[in-house]
């Protein structure tokens, strides 16, 4: 075992990242991903190992000069506590620093996570890039009720969410609560 269990994602590691992030989907927590998408956005991806054995990943998508988006982290139910989420997500963040990005954001069911690891809550709103551009083709988009976080690399405050400004692409954009 090295002492360092982040590295980058090969193809090997396809099959464990699909079968974890889906057994995850099958309980309606996170987004399906199938192979075509893992394989297409291999070199998006961080993997965590132990042993040989698959502890989790994660994946930073870049979506413009100045912005990228945390998808897909999922560990196995036999790592979580452990400390591999906070480092698969913090490998991102470093690479996202290597990458010249000032801004770095996930929408999720889990924000507190996030938050524990220096993100802000803030609106849907002010991700233009997201909500414009790739919410609307979401398979989830009248079903959506993620919160989004931000961090600003540069150490900026981002804009928080205001009171009682709804959360999710459904409420946000739709205008309309999120349906099973
Ligand atoms: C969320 C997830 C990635 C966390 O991974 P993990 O390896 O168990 O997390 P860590 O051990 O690194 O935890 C880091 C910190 O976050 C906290 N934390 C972990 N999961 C949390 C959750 N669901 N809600 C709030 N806090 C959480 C831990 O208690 C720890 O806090 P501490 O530093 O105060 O002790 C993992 O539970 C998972 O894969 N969940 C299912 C898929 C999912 O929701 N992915 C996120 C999609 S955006």
């Amino acid at each position: 075992m090295s002492a360092e269990p982040i590295r980058k994602a090969r193809a090997g590691d396809v099959a464990a990242m699909r079968e974890t992030i889906n057994a995850y989907a099958r309980e309606d927590r996170m987004l399906e991903r199938s192979d075509e998408f893992l394989f297409e956005n291999l070199r998006d991806f961080s993997v965590a190992e132990v042993g040989g054995a698959f502890a989790g990943c994660c994946a930073l998508h870049v979506l413009t000069p100045d912005l990228a988006e945390i998808r897909s982290l999922a560990v196995p139910h036999a790592f979580e506590g452990r400390g591999f989420g906070r480092r698969l997500l913090q490998a991102c963040i470093v690479e996202a620093r290597e990458l010249g990005l000032r801004r770095v954001f996930a929408l999720t069911l889990v924000p507190d996570f996030f938050s524990k690891c220096g993100f802000t809550v803030t609106s849907l709103a002010h991700l233009s890039e997201k909500s414009a551009a790739e919410c609307p083709i979401c398979p989830k988009r009248f079903a959506c009720d993620e919160v989004a976080l931000v961090l600003h690399l540069d150490g900026s405050k981002p804009l928080p969410l205001a009171a009682n400004e709804p959360v999710g692409y459904t409420r946000l954009f739709l205008h309309m609560e999120p349906r099973s």
